[in-house]
Protein backbone atom coordinates (compact mmCIF):
# COMPACT_ATOMS: atom_id res chain seq x y z
CA UNK A 1 0.00 0.00 0.00
CA UNK A 2 2.64 2.67 1.38
CA UNK A 3 5.43 1.44 -1.61
CA UNK A 4 1.98 1.79 -4.11
CA UNK A 5 1.46 5.43 -2.60
CA UNK A 6 5.57 6.16 -2.90
CA UNK A 7 5.25 5.07 -6.73
CA UNK A 8 2.62 7.46 -6.87
CA UNK A 9 4.07 10.36 -5.53
CA UNK A 10 7.27 9.78 -7.44
CA UNK A 11 5.82 9.72 -10.62
CA UNK A 12 3.42 12.60 -9.52
CA UNK A 13 6.27 14.42 -8.73
CA UNK A 14 8.61 13.40 -11.97
CA UNK A 15 5.58 15.21 -13.99
CA UNK A 16 5.71 18.02 -11.59
CA UNK A 17 8.81 18.39 -12.60
CA UNK A 18 8.83 17.70 -16.48
CA UNK A 19 6.53 20.13 -16.45
CA UNK A 20 8.24 22.82 -14.50
CA UNK A 21 11.55 22.16 -16.84
CA UNK A 22 8.45 23.38 -19.93
CA UNK A 23 7.35 26.36 -17.98
CA UNK A 24 10.82 27.48 -17.20
CA UNK A 25 11.67 27.16 -21.20
CA UNK A 26 8.83 29.04 -22.07
CA UNK A 27 8.86 31.74 -19.52
CA UNK A 28 12.83 32.03 -19.47
CA UNK A 29 14.99 30.51 -22.50
CA UNK A 30 13.08 32.68 -25.43
CA UNK A 31 14.57 34.93 -27.70
CA UNK A 32 12.23 37.42 -26.08
CA UNK A 33 13.48 36.97 -22.98
CA UNK A 34 17.10 36.81 -24.17
CA UNK A 35 16.23 40.28 -26.05
CA UNK A 36 14.54 41.78 -23.39
CA UNK A 37 18.01 40.99 -21.26
CA UNK A 38 20.09 42.30 -23.71
CA UNK A 39 18.24 45.40 -23.53
CA UNK A 40 18.53 46.13 -20.34
CA UNK A 41 22.35 45.32 -20.25
CA UNK A 42 22.19 48.81 -22.55
CA UNK A 43 23.10 46.23 -25.67
CA UNK A 44 21.39 44.40 -28.50
CA UNK A 45 23.04 41.44 -30.37
CA UNK A 46 24.13 41.59 -33.53
CA UNK A 47 25.06 39.69 -36.54
CA UNK A 48 28.47 39.93 -38.39
CA UNK A 49 29.06 38.71 -41.39
CA UNK A 50 31.77 38.28 -43.88
CA UNK A 51 30.48 37.72 -47.11
CA UNK A 52 31.42 36.09 -50.03
CA UNK A 53 30.99 32.04 -48.69
CA UNK A 54 29.02 30.54 -51.76
CA UNK A 55 26.55 28.79 -49.85
CA UNK A 56 25.51 24.58 -50.21
CA UNK A 57 23.73 22.00 -48.22
CA UNK A 58 19.97 21.70 -47.08
CA UNK A 59 18.35 23.74 -44.71
CA UNK A 60 14.90 22.70 -42.96
CA UNK A 61 12.29 25.22 -42.47
CA UNK A 62 10.25 25.58 -39.70
CA UNK A 63 6.15 26.31 -39.15
CA UNK A 64 5.08 29.32 -40.40
CA UNK A 65 4.88 32.20 -37.94
CA UNK A 66 2.13 33.72 -39.24
CA UNK A 67 -0.15 30.51 -38.97
CA UNK A 68 0.67 29.77 -35.67
CA UNK A 69 0.00 33.66 -34.85
CA UNK A 70 -3.56 32.76 -35.69
CA UNK A 71 -4.18 29.23 -34.49
CA UNK A 72 -3.03 30.30 -30.78
CA UNK A 73 -6.00 32.81 -30.58
CA UNK A 74 -7.99 30.31 -32.07
CA UNK A 75 -7.54 28.54 -29.12
CA UNK A 76 -10.02 30.92 -27.29
CA UNK A 77 -12.97 29.36 -29.03
CA UNK A 78 -13.02 26.23 -27.52
CA UNK A 79 -11.97 26.12 -23.96
CA UNK A 80 -9.73 23.19 -23.36
CA UNK A 81 -6.53 21.72 -24.50
CA UNK A 82 -4.92 22.38 -27.97
CA UNK A 83 -1.69 21.31 -29.32
CA UNK A 84 0.06 23.05 -31.77
CA UNK A 85 3.14 21.20 -33.50
CA UNK A 86 5.42 22.40 -35.60
CA UNK A 87 5.25 26.10 -34.03
CA UNK A 88 8.37 27.78 -34.36
CA UNK A 89 10.45 29.60 -31.54
CA UNK A 90 10.37 32.78 -31.90
CA UNK A 91 9.52 36.50 -30.58
CA UNK A 92 6.12 36.77 -31.85
CA UNK A 93 4.66 33.67 -30.78
CA UNK A 94 6.08 33.84 -27.32
CA UNK A 95 4.81 37.76 -27.19
CA UNK A 96 0.93 36.00 -27.82
CA UNK A 97 1.85 33.40 -25.63
CA UNK A 98 2.25 36.05 -22.74
CA UNK A 99 -0.78 37.58 -24.04
CA UNK A 100 -2.98 33.93 -23.53
CA UNK A 101 -1.08 33.74 -20.48
CA UNK A 102 -2.23 37.28 -18.97
CA UNK A 103 -5.88 36.19 -20.05
CA UNK A 104 -5.25 33.31 -18.11
CA UNK A 105 -4.10 30.65 -20.62
CA UNK A 106 -2.13 27.64 -19.48
CA UNK A 107 0.57 27.29 -21.93
CA UNK A 108 3.44 25.12 -22.19
CA UNK A 109 6.27 24.29 -24.78
CA UNK A 110 8.01 21.06 -25.73
CA UNK A 111 10.53 22.01 -28.57
CA UNK A 112 8.20 22.52 -31.17
CA UNK A 113 5.05 21.49 -29.49
CA UNK A 114 3.03 24.29 -27.66
CA UNK A 115 0.07 23.00 -25.32
CA UNK A 116 -2.25 26.07 -24.56
CA UNK A 117 -4.92 25.37 -22.18
CA UNK A 118 -8.22 27.70 -22.91
CA UNK A 119 -10.21 26.66 -20.41
CA UNK A 120 -9.29 29.53 -17.79
CA UNK A 121 -9.69 32.26 -19.01
CA UNK A 122 -10.74 35.07 -16.76
CA UNK A 123 -9.56 38.63 -18.28
CA UNK A 124 -10.96 39.48 -21.70
CA UNK A 125 -8.06 42.43 -22.53
CA UNK A 126 -5.03 42.80 -24.66
CA UNK A 127 -2.92 45.48 -22.82
CA UNK A 128 -1.52 48.14 -24.81
CA UNK A 129 1.88 46.56 -23.20
CA UNK A 130 1.67 43.09 -25.35
CA UNK A 131 -0.44 44.59 -28.03
CA UNK A 132 2.55 47.99 -28.66
CA UNK A 133 5.11 45.12 -29.36
CA UNK A 134 2.74 42.89 -32.20
CA UNK A 135 0.08 44.07 -34.01
CA UNK A 136 -1.12 40.47 -34.39
CA UNK A 137 -2.69 40.70 -30.46
CA UNK A 138 -5.53 42.03 -32.27
CA UNK A 139 -6.41 38.39 -33.37
CA UNK A 140 -7.78 37.97 -29.97
CA UNK A 141 -10.63 40.38 -30.48
CA UNK A 142 -12.85 37.99 -32.79
CA UNK A 143 -12.75 35.06 -30.29
CA UNK A 144 -12.63 36.93 -27.65
CA UNK A 145 -16.36 38.73 -28.29
CA UNK A 146 -17.72 35.64 -30.18
CA UNK A 147 -17.20 33.19 -27.02
CA UNK A 148 -16.91 35.66 -24.32
CA UNK A 149 -19.16 38.32 -25.77
CA UNK A 150 -16.81 41.13 -24.35
CA UNK A 151 -13.10 42.50 -25.58
CA UNK A 152 -11.20 45.33 -24.55
CA UNK A 153 -8.31 45.25 -27.09
CA UNK A 154 -5.92 48.25 -27.67
CA UNK A 155 -5.85 49.32 -30.96
CA UNK A 156 -2.56 48.94 -32.22
CA UNK A 157 -0.72 52.46 -33.72
CA UNK A 158 1.20 52.76 -36.02
CA UNK A 159 4.31 50.30 -37.37
CA UNK A 160 7.92 50.41 -38.29
CA UNK A 161 7.35 51.38 -41.90
CA UNK A 162 3.78 53.33 -41.32
CA UNK A 163 0.10 53.00 -40.38
CA UNK A 164 -1.92 49.59 -40.63
CA UNK A 165 -5.08 50.07 -39.87
CA UNK A 166 -8.02 47.91 -38.52
CA UNK A 167 -11.22 49.28 -39.70
CA UNK A 168 -11.66 46.49 -41.82
CA UNK A 169 -11.68 44.26 -38.30
CA UNK A 170 -13.61 46.86 -36.52
CA UNK A 171 -16.22 47.16 -39.74
CA UNK A 172 -16.76 43.74 -40.14
CA UNK A 173 -17.17 42.82 -36.04
CA UNK A 174 -19.86 45.54 -36.26
CA UNK A 175 -21.49 44.41 -38.89
CA UNK A 176 -22.02 40.59 -37.20
CA UNK A 177 -23.50 42.70 -34.57
CA UNK A 178 -20.73 43.67 -32.35
CA UNK A 179 -20.96 47.26 -30.22
CA UNK A 180 -17.66 48.71 -30.47
CA UNK A 181 -16.41 52.24 -28.88
CA UNK A 182 -12.77 53.16 -28.72
CA UNK A 183 -11.88 54.32 -25.07
CA UNK A 184 -8.46 55.81 -23.92
CA UNK A 185 -7.01 53.71 -27.18
CA UNK A 186 -8.43 50.41 -26.63
CA UNK A 187 -10.94 49.10 -28.41
CA UNK A 188 -14.08 47.94 -25.96
CA UNK A 189 -16.42 45.28 -27.81
CA UNK A 190 -19.90 43.90 -26.23
CA UNK A 191 -21.94 41.46 -27.88
CA UNK A 192 -25.00 39.37 -26.60
CA UNK A 193 -24.22 36.59 -29.71
CA UNK A 194 -23.37 37.46 -32.67
CA UNK A 195 -25.35 37.54 -35.63
CA UNK A 196 -24.48 36.47 -39.26
CA UNK A 197 -24.43 38.70 -42.01
CA UNK A 198 -22.68 39.62 -45.49
CA UNK A 199 -19.63 41.66 -45.12
CA UNK A 200 -17.75 42.95 -48.48
CA UNK A 201 -14.35 43.65 -47.68
CA UNK A 202 -12.52 46.80 -49.56
CA UNK A 203 -9.62 44.31 -49.49
CA UNK A 204 -8.50 40.94 -48.75
CA UNK A 205 -7.31 41.90 -45.75
CA UNK A 206 -4.99 38.63 -43.51
CA UNK A 207 -5.98 40.17 -40.49
CA UNK A 208 -9.46 40.94 -40.73
CA UNK A 209 -10.69 37.71 -42.77
CA UNK A 210 -8.88 35.85 -39.78
CA UNK A 211 -10.50 37.76 -36.84
CA UNK A 212 -14.24 38.28 -38.68
CA UNK A 213 -14.24 34.27 -39.69
CA UNK A 214 -13.17 33.26 -35.57
CA UNK A 215 -15.95 35.13 -34.91
CA UNK A 216 -18.30 34.53 -37.31
CA UNK A 217 -18.12 30.59 -36.68
CA UNK A 218 -19.94 30.77 -33.32
CA UNK A 219 -22.66 33.16 -34.73
CA UNK A 220 -26.08 32.07 -34.61
CA UNK A 221 -26.97 31.83 -38.56
CA UNK A 222 -24.60 32.39 -41.86
CA UNK A 223 -22.31 34.95 -42.41
CA UNK A 224 -21.03 35.51 -45.71
CA UNK A 225 -17.41 37.27 -46.48
CA UNK A 226 -16.93 38.50 -49.61
CA UNK A 227 -12.93 39.85 -50.81
CA UNK A 228 -11.91 37.45 -48.37
CA UNK A 229 -7.77 36.59 -48.04
CA UNK A 230 -6.74 33.41 -49.64
CA UNK A 231 -3.02 33.35 -48.00
CA UNK A 232 -2.23 29.63 -47.12
CA UNK A 233 -2.09 30.60 -43.43
CA UNK A 234 -5.63 32.08 -43.41
CA UNK A 235 -6.95 28.57 -45.69
CA UNK A 236 -4.92 26.59 -43.17
CA UNK A 237 -6.91 28.70 -40.34
CA UNK A 238 -9.85 28.27 -41.51
CA UNK A 239 -9.14 24.05 -42.21
CA UNK A 240 -8.17 24.05 -39.10
CA UNK A 241 -11.91 25.77 -37.35
CA UNK A 242 -13.76 23.03 -39.58
CA UNK A 243 -11.71 20.62 -37.46
CA UNK A 244 -12.90 22.12 -34.46
CA UNK A 245 -16.60 21.86 -35.80
CA UNK A 246 -16.79 25.04 -37.33
CA UNK A 247 -19.21 24.74 -41.20
CA UNK A 248 -17.31 26.78 -43.33
CA UNK A 249 -17.79 26.49 -46.88
CA UNK A 250 -15.14 27.97 -49.59
CA UNK A 251 -12.05 27.69 -47.84
CA UNK A 252 -9.37 28.30 -50.15
CA UNK A 253 -11.15 31.17 -52.50
CA UNK A 254 -12.26 34.85 -51.81
CA UNK A 255 -15.77 34.01 -51.23
CA UNK A 256 -16.76 32.14 -47.82
CA UNK A 257 -19.88 31.07 -46.74
CA UNK A 258 -20.14 30.32 -42.56
CA UNK A 259 -22.53 28.59 -40.90
CA UNK A 260 -22.64 29.49 -36.76
CA UNK A 261 -22.74 26.85 -34.65
CA UNK A 262 -22.81 26.63 -30.64
CA UNK A 263 -20.00 25.33 -29.86
CA UNK A 264 -16.30 24.66 -31.02
CA UNK A 265 -14.14 21.72 -29.43
CA UNK A 266 -10.53 22.03 -29.08
CA UNK A 267 -8.56 20.49 -31.55
CA UNK A 268 -4.57 19.67 -32.31
CA UNK A 269 -3.44 20.75 -35.54
CA UNK A 270 0.50 21.11 -37.20
CA UNK A 271 1.86 24.53 -38.17
CA UNK A 272 2.05 24.82 -41.92
CA UNK A 273 5.74 25.48 -43.58
CA UNK A 274 6.58 29.13 -43.32
CA UNK A 275 6.88 30.05 -47.09
CA UNK A 276 8.47 33.44 -46.48
CA UNK A 277 11.71 31.74 -44.55
CA UNK A 278 11.78 29.51 -47.51
CA UNK A 279 11.77 32.19 -49.87
CA UNK A 280 14.30 33.92 -47.86
CA UNK A 281 16.78 31.00 -47.66
CA UNK A 282 15.99 30.47 -51.96
CA UNK A 283 17.49 34.58 -52.24
CA UNK A 284 20.45 33.91 -50.04
CA UNK A 285 21.52 31.03 -52.05
CA UNK A 286 21.07 32.92 -55.44
CA UNK A 287 22.42 36.01 -54.04
CA UNK A 288 25.84 33.94 -52.64
CA UNK A 289 26.11 31.88 -55.98
CA UNK A 290 24.97 29.12 -54.02
CA UNK A 291 26.28 25.61 -55.88
CA UNK A 292 23.49 23.18 -54.56
CA UNK A 293 21.06 24.34 -52.07
CA UNK A 294 18.23 21.89 -50.84
CA UNK A 295 15.19 23.94 -48.96
CA UNK A 296 13.30 21.13 -46.97
CA UNK A 297 10.21 20.69 -45.40
CA UNK A 298 8.80 23.64 -47.25
CA UNK A 299 5.36 23.72 -49.46
CA UNK A 300 6.81 24.52 -53.23
CA UNK A 301 2.71 25.25 -54.01
CA UNK A 302 2.33 28.53 -51.26
CA UNK A 303 5.76 30.07 -53.45
CA UNK A 304 4.55 29.75 -57.02
CA UNK A 305 4.78 33.40 -57.94
CA UNK A 306 8.73 33.75 -55.99
CA UNK A 307 9.68 30.45 -57.68
CA UNK A 308 8.83 31.92 -61.05
CA UNK A 309 10.34 35.56 -60.74
CA UNK A 310 13.58 33.22 -59.16
CA UNK A 311 13.52 31.39 -62.08
CA UNK A 312 13.75 34.68 -64.58
CA UNK A 313 16.97 35.56 -62.88
CA UNK A 314 18.32 32.16 -64.21
CA UNK A 315 18.34 30.00 -60.74
CA UNK A 316 18.10 26.74 -61.76
CA UNK A 317 15.42 25.35 -59.74
CA UNK A 318 14.04 21.86 -59.13
CA UNK A 319 10.98 20.90 -57.14
CA UNK A 320 9.69 18.37 -55.47
CA UNK A 321 7.09 17.53 -52.88
CA UNK A 322 8.25 19.43 -49.68
CA UNK A 323 11.62 20.25 -51.62
CA UNK A 324 13.02 22.89 -53.52
CA UNK A 325 16.65 22.45 -54.56
CA UNK A 326 18.10 25.66 -56.49
CA UNK A 327 21.32 26.84 -58.09
CA UNK A 328 21.89 29.79 -58.05
CA UNK A 329 22.62 31.86 -61.88
CA UNK A 330 26.12 32.75 -63.02
CA UNK A 331 25.03 36.43 -63.96
CA UNK A 332 21.78 37.28 -61.97
CA UNK A 333 18.82 38.66 -64.22
CA UNK A 334 17.31 41.73 -63.63
CA UNK A 335 13.66 40.87 -62.74
CA UNK A 336 10.62 43.46 -61.90
CA UNK A 337 8.62 42.42 -58.92
CA UNK A 338 4.95 44.13 -57.58
CA UNK A 339 3.69 42.69 -54.66
CA UNK A 340 0.01 41.45 -54.66
CA UNK A 341 -1.82 39.37 -52.47
CA UNK A 342 -1.73 35.68 -52.36
CA UNK A 343 -1.48 33.95 -54.79
CA UNK A 344 0.84 36.83 -56.29
CA UNK A 345 4.64 38.25 -54.99
CA UNK A 346 4.30 38.66 -51.18
CA UNK A 347 5.18 42.14 -49.62
CA UNK A 348 6.99 39.93 -46.96
CA UNK A 349 9.46 38.99 -49.90
CA UNK A 350 10.03 42.50 -51.45
CA UNK A 351 13.02 43.67 -49.03
CA UNK A 352 14.79 40.45 -49.79
CA UNK A 353 13.94 40.84 -53.73
CA UNK A 354 15.42 44.26 -53.21
CA UNK A 355 18.42 42.55 -52.38
CA UNK A 356 19.38 40.42 -54.63
CA UNK A 357 18.36 42.71 -57.46
CA UNK A 358 20.69 45.09 -56.03
CA UNK A 359 23.66 42.54 -57.52
CA UNK A 360 21.59 41.88 -60.39
CA UNK A 361 23.18 42.43 -64.00
CA UNK A 362 20.86 45.74 -65.38
CA UNK A 363 18.12 47.58 -63.65
CA UNK A 364 15.11 46.31 -61.97
CA UNK A 365 12.09 47.70 -60.55
CA UNK A 366 10.43 46.48 -57.44
CA UNK A 367 6.46 47.93 -56.59
CA UNK A 368 4.97 46.85 -52.85
CA UNK A 369 1.58 48.21 -53.39
CA UNK A 370 0.41 46.54 -50.29
CA UNK A 371 2.24 48.54 -47.99
CA UNK A 372 4.04 51.58 -49.65
CA UNK A 373 5.83 52.64 -46.92
CA UNK A 374 7.93 49.36 -46.28
CA UNK A 375 11.12 50.23 -47.68
CA UNK A 376 13.07 51.48 -44.83
CA UNK A 377 16.00 48.72 -45.84
CA UNK A 378 16.61 51.08 -48.76
CA UNK A 379 18.93 53.59 -47.16
CA UNK A 380 20.35 51.06 -45.43
CA UNK A 381 21.12 48.72 -48.90
CA UNK A 382 22.56 52.09 -50.25
CA UNK A 383 24.79 52.41 -47.66
CA UNK A 384 26.34 48.94 -48.61
CA UNK A 385 26.45 49.96 -51.99
CA UNK A 386 23.45 49.79 -53.35
CA UNK A 387 22.09 51.94 -56.23
CA UNK A 388 18.30 52.16 -55.41
CA UNK A 389 16.31 55.16 -55.86
CA UNK A 390 12.65 55.46 -54.47
CA UNK A 391 9.57 57.12 -56.19
CA UNK A 392 6.49 56.98 -54.01
CA UNK A 393 6.22 52.93 -53.54
CA UNK A 394 8.56 52.04 -56.52
CA UNK A 395 12.26 51.23 -56.01
CA UNK A 396 14.49 51.21 -59.18
CA UNK A 397 17.21 49.43 -58.58
CA UNK A 398 20.63 49.99 -60.97
CA UNK A 399 22.57 46.69 -60.42
CA UNK A 400 25.66 45.37 -61.14
CA UNK A 401 27.24 46.96 -57.65
CA UNK A 402 29.82 45.34 -55.39
CA UNK A 403 28.23 45.48 -52.44
CA UNK A 404 30.97 46.67 -49.34
CA UNK A 405 30.32 45.66 -45.97
CA UNK A 406 29.61 48.15 -43.76
CA UNK A 407 27.37 48.28 -40.11
CA UNK A 408 23.60 48.93 -40.99
CA UNK A 409 20.81 48.91 -38.96
CA UNK A 410 18.14 46.58 -38.74
CA UNK A 411 14.19 48.26 -38.73
CA UNK A 412 11.58 45.55 -38.62
CA UNK A 413 11.72 42.49 -39.49
CA UNK A 414 12.25 41.85 -43.56
CA UNK A 415 14.15 45.12 -44.00
CA UNK A 416 16.58 42.80 -41.06
CA UNK A 417 16.06 39.89 -43.50
CA UNK A 418 17.50 42.24 -46.65
CA UNK A 419 20.33 43.57 -45.12
CA UNK A 420 21.78 39.71 -43.89
CA UNK A 421 21.36 38.92 -47.70
CA UNK A 422 23.15 41.87 -48.30
CA UNK A 423 25.96 41.53 -46.18
CA UNK A 424 26.39 37.62 -47.11
CA UNK A 425 26.95 39.04 -50.88
CA UNK A 426 29.48 41.92 -49.98
CA UNK A 427 33.15 42.07 -50.20
CA UNK A 428 34.29 42.55 -46.38
CA UNK A 429 32.62 42.70 -43.40
CA UNK A 430 28.74 43.75 -42.66
CA UNK A 431 27.79 44.51 -39.03
CA UNK A 432 23.51 44.44 -38.73
CA UNK A 433 23.01 45.61 -35.70
CA UNK A 434 20.04 45.74 -33.63
CA UNK A 435 18.73 42.38 -34.53
CA UNK A 436 15.88 41.60 -31.87
CA UNK A 437 14.01 42.72 -35.29
CA UNK A 438 14.95 38.98 -36.70
CA UNK A 439 14.29 36.89 -33.65
CA UNK A 440 10.88 37.67 -34.26
CA UNK A 441 10.37 35.68 -37.38
CA UNK A 442 13.38 34.32 -38.25
CA UNK A 443 14.06 30.94 -36.23
CA UNK A 444 17.88 30.35 -35.67
CA UNK A 445 18.91 32.24 -39.24
CA UNK A 446 22.38 32.61 -38.22
CA UNK A 447 22.98 28.85 -37.14
CA UNK A 448 20.54 27.99 -40.62
CA UNK A 449 22.72 30.23 -42.77
CA UNK A 450 25.98 29.05 -41.03
CA UNK A 451 25.12 25.41 -41.77
CA UNK A 452 24.46 26.15 -45.47
CA UNK A 453 28.19 27.50 -45.21
CA UNK A 454 27.68 31.40 -44.86
CA UNK A 455 30.39 32.95 -42.04
CA UNK A 456 27.81 34.68 -39.52
CA UNK A 457 27.95 34.87 -36.33
CA UNK A 458 25.65 36.63 -33.23
CA UNK A 459 27.55 38.85 -31.32
CA UNK A 460 26.83 40.91 -28.37
CA UNK A 461 25.82 44.28 -30.24
CA UNK A 462 27.20 48.09 -28.71
CA UNK A 463 25.73 50.21 -26.22
CA UNK A 464 23.26 52.62 -27.40
N1 LIG B 1 -5.70 47.07 -44.29
C1 LIG B 1 -6.62 48.09 -44.12
N2 LIG B 1 -7.52 47.98 -43.11
C2 LIG B 1 -7.55 46.89 -42.28
C3 LIG B 1 -6.61 45.87 -42.45
C4 LIG B 1 -5.70 45.98 -43.48
O1 LIG B 1 -6.62 49.06 -44.85
O2 LIG B 1 -8.39 46.86 -41.38
C5 LIG B 1 -4.72 47.18 -45.38
C6 LIG B 1 -3.28 47.26 -44.87
O3 LIG B 1 -2.92 48.59 -44.55
C7 LIG B 1 -2.50 46.70 -46.04
C8 LIG B 1 -3.44 45.64 -46.61
O4 LIG B 1 -4.73 45.96 -46.10
O5 LIG B 1 -2.31 47.69 -47.00
C9 LIG B 1 -3.11 44.21 -46.24
O6 LIG B 1 -2.99 44.09 -44.84
P1 LIG B 1 -3.40 42.75 -44.10
O7 LIG B 1 -4.52 43.04 -43.17
O8 LIG B 1 -3.59 41.68 -45.12
O9 LIG B 1 -2.10 42.45 -43.25
P2 LIG B 1 -2.01 41.93 -41.78
O10 LIG B 1 -3.06 40.92 -41.52
O11 LIG B 1 -1.89 43.07 -40.85
C10 LIG B 1 -0.48 39.91 -42.42
C11 LIG B 1 0.86 39.40 -41.98
C12 LIG B 1 1.95 40.34 -42.47
C13 LIG B 1 1.87 40.45 -43.99
C14 LIG B 1 0.46 40.88 -44.42
C15 LIG B 1 0.27 40.89 -45.92
C16 LIG B 1 0.34 38.27 -39.93
C17 LIG B 1 0.46 38.22 -38.45
N3 LIG B 1 0.89 39.32 -40.54
O12 LIG B 1 -0.61 41.20 -41.82
O13 LIG B 1 3.18 39.74 -42.12
O14 LIG B 1 2.80 41.38 -44.45
O15 LIG B 1 -0.52 40.00 -43.84
O16 LIG B 1 0.50 39.63 -46.44
O17 LIG B 1 -0.21 37.38 -40.53
C18 LIG B 1 5.49 39.71 -41.62
O18 LIG B 1 5.39 38.50 -41.39
O19 LIG B 1 6.60 40.30 -41.74
C19 LIG B 1 4.27 40.51 -41.78
C20 LIG B 1 4.26 41.82 -41.65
Amino acid sequence: MVDKFCAKHKIRCLFAFLSSIDYIRWSCDTPQSRTRNSLRNGSVDKFVINGGEPLSGTVTISGAKNAALAFMPATLLAPGRHVLTNTPSLRDITTMGQLLEHMGCGISKAGDSLTIDSSTIHDFAAPYEHVKKMRASIYVLGPLIARYGQARVSLPGGCAWGPRPVNLHIDGLKALGAEIDLDAGYIVAKARRLRGSRIVFDLPSVGATGNVAMAAVLASGTTVIVNAAIEPEITALLEHLVIMGAKINGIGTPHLEIEGVEALTPANAEMIPDRIEAGTFLVAAAICGGKKVRVERCNPHHLSAVLAKLQRTGATLSVGADTIDIEAPTTIHPVDVATAVYPGFPTDMQAQWIALMSVADGQSVVIDSIYSDRFMHVPELNRLGADITMADNVATIRGGAQLQGAKVMSTDLRASASLILAGLAAQGTTEVLRVYHLDRGYEQIEKKLHQLGADIRREKGEDF
